[in-house]
Order: structure tokens, then sequence, then C-alpha cells
């Protein structure tokens, strides 16, 4: 058996393999945050094709957390109703549900990539003022209003409801998204944390809005609950953030009850980064090196390059994005051409489509030169 398609168990939950779908942002939302029949399709083809881990995009936690108009949300209960339809049939899939919850700081109230303009929406045109750790700007964004000290304290609460809120939609797992120049990526590094009071300074106290936030989402999940966090490991920029910070910041995020670190980079500045096959995996090798469970992301195409990445001891999981994008089914490719027989779909027992499957060998797929398509 490859490791790639071995169980892992973090908590009391176990994961049917090694291979998660990363968290990509669809800008398909309906009015108000709500998920459609696209996150549905985008989610649920990705649990069809084997992924262990199916994780939604970047879901804000409050209105003005969205990264643009069409971000999906978790601050309501209409949005938990939809959700809910959506984590049913990721369930009934045999995979995992994870949500990542995120607040976009200084880099919301922007245009999707597509379409209507760039930078910033006016308020004129549907978009809000944002909020950073200061009012310092991103590169070509609006200047954020600079959060006062009563605003910074109701953001870990702004998560544990949004956590509160996921239990209720049926999600399995809870992302907290710290990376790509959102909000607590913007209070971690000191390129934009430039605060003197007891949210910036050194690394400790830029640490701190996270780790409080972390501590909120903990005491709201149940015990067996697994929690990740999402970070960007390295600026790319002299000043920035560090391979080595962000091993520091792993080892208190471990001691505040987080079970694994998905590990990006970038995404807080405008910076020249070496993008290339495995490009972050030496920072999630950095991260893992701590002592806790680690993601490996970014440029992670083949599945004898993922199997490398883990029995190398880089990562625990690798997290797919552009190549789920590509291919929904990459897990099962994944298992023919490591030729391995691991069952990579499982329904849940019991659960109401296994009735579909009866007598057919989960996880069953025509293999090419081993049988007939009969
Ligand atoms: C369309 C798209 C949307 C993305 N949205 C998110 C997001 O919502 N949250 C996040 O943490 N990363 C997001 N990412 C980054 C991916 O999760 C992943 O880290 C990145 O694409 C590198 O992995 P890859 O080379 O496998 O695509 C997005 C990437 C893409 C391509």
């Amino acid at each position: 058996m490859s490791l790639l398609l071995s169980p892992l168990t973090l908590r009391g939950t176990t994961f049917r393999n090694r291979v998660w779908l990363a968290p990509m942002c669809q800008y398909s939302a309906a009015d108000d945050g709500l998920p459609t029949d696209w996150h549905l399709a985008h989610l649920g083809a990705r649990a069809v094709g084997g992924f262990g881990l199916v994780l939604t995009e970047a879901a804000a936690v409050v209105p003005e957390g969205r990264i643009s108009p069409q971000d999906v949300g978790i601050w309501n209960d209409e949005q938990v109703t939809a959700w809910r339809r959506i984590t049913d049939f990721i369930r009934a899939r045999g995979a995992h549900s994870g949500i990542q919850l995120a607040h976009a700081g200084r880099k919301a109230s922007t245009y999707r990539p597509f379409g209507e303009g760039r930078g910033s929406v006016p308020t004129t045109d549907g978009g809000w003022t944002a909020v950073g750790p200061t009012g310092d700007a991103f590169p070509g964004y609006a200047a954020p209003h600079e959060l006062t000290e009563a605003e910074i304290l109701a953001v870990p609460g702004q998560f544990a409801d949004a956590t509160r809120r996921a239990l209720a939609a049926g999600f399995d797992v809870v992302e907290v998204h710290a990376a790509h120049g959102y909000l607590l990526h913007q209070f971690l590094s000191p390129l934009s944390n430039t605060r003197t009071d007891r949210w910036g300074g050194d690394l400790a106290g830029r640490a701190q809005l996270l780790l409080d936030t972390v501590d909120a989402v903990r005491a709201v999940l149940p015990e067996q609950d697994p929690l990740l966090v999402r970070v960007s490991a390295t600026d790319w920029t002299d000043g920035g953030l560090t391979g080595d910070d962000t091993a520091t910041v792993a080892g208190w995020l471990r001691e505040h009850g987080v079970d694994l670190v998905d590990v990006s980079t970038g995404g807080n500045v405008l910076a020249d980064i070496p993008v290339g096959p495995g490009y972050q995996v030496p920072f999630a090798r950095q991260v893992r090196d701590t002592g806790i469970a680690a993601g490996a992301v970014g440029m992670i195409t083949t599945p004898h390059q993922a199997e490398k990445v883990l029995t190398g001891g880089d990562a625990d999981v690798v997290l797919l994005g552009r190549p789920a994008l590509f291919d929904p089914s990459w897990p099962l490719r994944a298992a023919r051409e490591l030729g391995d027989d691991t069952p990579v779909l499982a329904h849940e027992p019991g659960s109401p489509d296994a009735r579909i499957v009866e007598g057919q060998p989960t996880g069953w797929v025509p293999q090419y030169g081993r049988g007939s398509w009969g």
C-alpha cells in the first residue's frame, strides 16, 4: 500500500487517505455568502474522486471578511442549511469535509479575478471598508480602517461563532486561514503589523491574535475534531516572516491544540516567489520537524512526487489545488499509477447512498488491463 493512500488519524478522526483538496475560492456564491449548486459540484466531484479531506474555499466568518462580494460565508443560519447539503454529500462519499474559516482583513472587498474590475470594490459598487492591523493598504488596494483594541478583541469570538455554525452544518474539520496576506497573516507579519500595542511588536505579540483565535475555536470544537491552521511560512521578502519564525509559531500552535499546520507561503506583500515543483515542501518539513503534523501544498502534481513527499518525511499529507481542478479524480488515478489496490472510495456504512453500491466492492474502478469493462 502506498503511504499516500493509507489512512491518517488526527485526534478521533481517521481520514481515508493523505490526498486532500486544497481550499480554492470559487467566487461563485449567491448573494449574502450562500454556497450554491456550484459548490456542491466542485466539492462533491472531489469527494467522488477519492480525496480524503475535502476543504472548502475561504469562508468568511463575518460579511466584511469576504475577499470579494462573491465569496461564501458562514456567518448566518441560512448558510448553515446550504452547507449542510454539501457536507452530507461529501460524507456519503466516504470523505471528510473541512471548512476554511477566513477573514480577509485589508485584502477584503476586492473584485474577483475575472469580470467586473480590478483592485478594491468601492462602496458605490457593492464594496465595503476593509480593516487591518494598521491603516496601511496592500499595494493597489484601498486603505483599510485600523482595527481598534475592542475590534481586535472581537475577532476570536467571530471565528468561534463560525465554528459553532460549521459544526451545525456538518463539517468534520475546521481550518483557520492565517496565510496569503489575510487578516491573521497581516497580524503575524512585521511587514504589515507595525502596531506598538500588545497585538504587535515581537513575534509573540504579532502571533497573539492568531493564538487567541485558535483558543476560541478549540474551545468550541469537540475533543475528537482536528483543528488545522494554514500559514504562509515566509513572506519571501527581507524583513518579513521566515521559515524559522513559522517553526516557532508552529510550536505555539501545537501547545494551543492545533493538530496540523497546512504550509503555504506568500501573499502578504508583492514578492518574487521562486515557483517550481514542490517549492513549498521544505517549509512543511521545517514545521514538521518541530513535532506537529504538516501538510505540503504547491505544485505537487504527480502521484510519485506526492508519495515521495510523504515517504521522505517532509509532510503527513499533501494538498492539491490546481491538479484537482484539472483532474477531480486525481486520487483514483494515483492509486492506479502507484499500483495500489487500496479501495480509495469508501461509502459510510449505513449512509443512504451505501445501498447504491451494494454488492459492488468499495472503491471499484475499472483498471486498464485488469479485467473486463462488463
Ligand atoms: C482558484 C484558486 C483559488 C484559491 N483559493 C484559496 C483559498 O480560498 N484559500 C487558500 O488558503 N488558498 C487558496 N488557493 C491556494 C491553493 O489552496 C493552493 O495553496 C495553491 O493553488 C498551490 O497549490 P497547487 O499548486 O496544487 O495549485 C487558491 C488557489 C487557486 C488556484
